[in-house]
């Protein structure tokens, strides 16, 4: 049976948080879950870009309950305000879906603490935030942290580059773009041990869109263009991985969603396997502990 967005079943009464909801996968996402009668809380980092994302999935969805909370992953200190701002409100959260993300910036950014910008943004925003929602998620009977890798991570240039974990010595823009979407894979699966040895009834689970044309591919210049055109699949197809990863009853914690077609770049969705490093828990190990060192806290600091 292919699963489609008539699978998404009746989502009255639970509250998502989509991070970069305001287009593109996160955006498909809200509107199909909020026309559900799901609660969406969009955190988004451009407060107008999020403005008219929620009037468009007004108007096909009147009835929408859908906000919008800023969020700029990149930036630490806006992480703990999201965070506050929700937790001050003491409303469970059913499903967070750590979407967000920036790809193949052309120049060496940094983040405002410092940290180069995919890294900061894919990896150590969505860590932070994931930490500081545990409360909520908590305070649901079947919450699920909903992580969104990439085929990238299963690249041979794809692995956590420990010498240079910033990319300062040398910037390759894809090679740190492969580093953070590896860390997602690594960090959903570490999660899921680590929620499985707590006894938590909170689960981890992660997806990816194969290859989806969206604004992703903004840095890829004329390339992206065509690729775009020649190879991706619209965006209501990428955003089923994370419909079902979010939504569908069935799966466990420590479960992979992604494309079933063409080696995982198109089609509808089933359970992919992950990358071999985040099989691996030693390696996601050592990551979860040197980003615990990075951010200067335990992830489970509430739990
Ligand atoms: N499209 C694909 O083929 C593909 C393939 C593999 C994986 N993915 C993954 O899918 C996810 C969604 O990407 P997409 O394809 O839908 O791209 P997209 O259309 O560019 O959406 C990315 C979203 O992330 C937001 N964002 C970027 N930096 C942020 C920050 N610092 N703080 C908060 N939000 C931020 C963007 O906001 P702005 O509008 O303000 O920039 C935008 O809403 C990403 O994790 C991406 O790595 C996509």
């Amino acid at each position: 049976m292919k699963w489609d967005q008539q699978q998404v079943n009746d989502q009255a009464g639970k509250r998502f948080l989509i991070t970069g909801s305001n287009s593109g996968i996160g955006y498909e996402a809200a509107k199909v879950l909020a026309g559900k009668g799901a609660e969406v809380i969009m955190a988004v980092r451009n407060q107008e870009k999020g403005r008219l994302a929620i009037e468009s999935i007004m108007k096909q969805h009147p009835k929408a309950q859908l906000r919008q909370v800023e969020l700029d992953l990149s930036d630490l200190n806006s992480v703990t305000r999201c965070v506050d701002t929700l937790i001050a409100e003491r409303k469970p959260l059913d499903v967070l879906i750590n979407n967000a993300g920036v790809m193949m910036l052309e120049k060496h950014t940094t983040s405002a603490q410092g940290h180069e910008m995919q890294w900061a943004t894919n990896h150590l925003g969505h860590f932070a935030l994931s930490s500081g929602l545990l409360p909520l998620l908590q305070m649901s009977t079947q919450a699920r942290i909903v992580t969104i890798s990439s085929l990238v991570a299963k690249m041979r240039m794809a692995k956590i580059y420990y010498e240079d974990i910033n990319f300062e010595k040398s910037y390759d823009k894809m090679a740190t773009y492969a580093q953070s979407k590896l860390a997602n894979a690594m960090f959903a699966m570490e999660l899921h041990r680590r929620l499985q040895q707590l006894g938590s009834s909170i689960i981890s689970v992660a997806a990816h869109p194969g290859y989806t044309a969206t604004n992703l591919q903004q840095h890829m210049g004329l390339l992206g263009v065509v690729l775009n055109a020649l190879f991706a699949q619209k965006m209501a197809m990428g955003a089923l991985p994370t419909l079902q990863a979010a939504t569908d009853s069935s799966l466990h914690g420590g479960t992979y969603i992604g494309p079933m077609s063409m080696a995982n770049y198109r089609g509808y969705p089933g359970i992919n396997s992950w990358p071999d490093a985040a099989n691996d828990a030693q390696q996601c190990q050592r990551l979860w502990q040197t980003t615990e060192s990075i951010l200067g806290r335990p992830f489970f600091h509430f739990a």
